[in-house]
C-alpha cells in the first residue's frame, strides 16, 4: 500500500480514528451531520477535550444554541477534568451574540488567534444559513470561513442539524460539497438484528483518506462515545 503522508490528528474517539487512517487530516473542515440527539455535540466535545488534554491542541467551541455551561457540565459528567483546561484557556467555549456572519467570523478568528487554537467547533453551523441572502452569498461565506480556518492552522468540526431520514446532509444542501469531510450520525429506531434501537455512524467523505463506507454502531455511555470498531454486518455475523 502506498504511504499516505497526510498529517493527521485524533478526533478524540479511539476506534473512530482507526476508520480514517489514524485521524482527521489536519487543517480540514469536517461536517458532522445528523438529526437531533444523535450525538453530534458529544462527538465535538470529545474532539475539543482530547486535543486540549492530550495533544497540546487548544480548542474553541462556538456554541450557537446550547449554553456554554450546559456543554461544560456535559464534559464533567463524562468524568473529564475540564476546569484547569478552561482556566488555562486550552478550552474556550463561547456563545457569541451574532447579527452578521462577518462579525461571527471576526470573533472566531480573534478567539483562535488569542489562544493559539488548533481546533474549532461551530455547533450548529446550520443556524448561520439564515444570515445569507442567497446561495451565492452562502457559498462565498463558507469558502471564506474555510480559508480563514485553514490559514489559522486549525482543524474544524462544523455541526449540521438535519431532519430524520433526510438525504440532504446539511441545512442548505451546499456545505457537504465544500467541506473536506462528512461524518453522518444516525439513530436507528427500527430493530436491525442483533439490535433493537441503536446509534451508528458512517464516514461519507474524507479528503486524502481511504475510509470505509459501512455503518458502525456506537453507544453513548457515562464516559462518552464508545465505538466498537466493527461494522454492523461484522457484529451481526459474530452474534450468537
Ligand atoms: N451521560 C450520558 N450518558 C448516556 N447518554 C448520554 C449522556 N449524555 C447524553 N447522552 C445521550 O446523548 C444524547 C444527546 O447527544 P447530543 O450530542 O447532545 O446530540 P445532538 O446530535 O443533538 O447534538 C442524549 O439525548 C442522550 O441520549
Ligand atoms: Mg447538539
Amino acid at each position: 500500500m502506498q504511504m499516505n503522508s497526510t498529517e493527521r490528528t485524533s478526533i478524540g474517539v479511539p476506534n473512530l480514528d482507526k476508520l480514517m487512517e489514524g485521524g482527521l487530516p489536519k487543517k480540514t473542515i469536517n461536517l458532522v451531520s445528523g438529526s437531533c440527539g444523535t450525538g453530534k455535540s458529544i462527538l465535538a466535545l470529545h474532539f475539543i477535550y482530547h486535543g486540549a488534554k492530550y495533544l497540546n491542541e487548544p480548542g474553541v467551541y462556538v456554541t450557537l444554541e446550547e449554553e456554554p455551561e450546559e456543554l461544560i457540565k456535559n464534559m464533567k459528567l463524562f468524568g473529564w477534568d475540564v476546569d484547569e483546561l478552561i482556566e488555562t484557556k486550552k478550552i474556550v467555549v463561547i456563545k457569541p451574540e451574532i447579527y452578521k456572519f462577518d462579525s461571527l467570523k471576526q470573533i472566531i478568528n480573534d478567539t483562535i488567534s488569542k489562544i493559539g487554537a488548533k481546533r474549532i467547533v461551530i455547533d450548529p453551523y446550520s443556524v448561520l444559513i439564515g444570515y445569507f441572502s442567497d446561495m451565492y452569498m452562502l457559498r462565498n461565506g463558507l469558502v471564506h470561513l474555510d480559508h480563514d480556518i485553514k490559514k489559522l492552522d486549525c482543524t474544524a468540526l462544523i455541526i449540521s442539524d438535519i431532519k430524520d431520514g433526510s438525504d440532504i446532509l446539511s441545512a442548505s444542501g451546499l456545505e457537504e460539497y465544500i467541506v473536506d469531510g462528512v461524518i453522518v450520525l444516525y439513530l436507528m429506531k427500527k430493530p436491525i438484528y442483533p439490535f433493537e434501537a441503536f446509534r451508528a455512524l458512517s464516514i461519507r467523505k474524507m479528503r486524502s483518506t481511504h475510509h470505509p463506507l459501512d455503518l458502525y454502531p456506537f453507544e453513548i455511555t457515562e464516559q462518552g462515545i464508545k465505538i466498537d470498531g466493527r461494522t454492523l454486518e461484522e457484529m451481526q455475523n459474530s452474534s450468537p
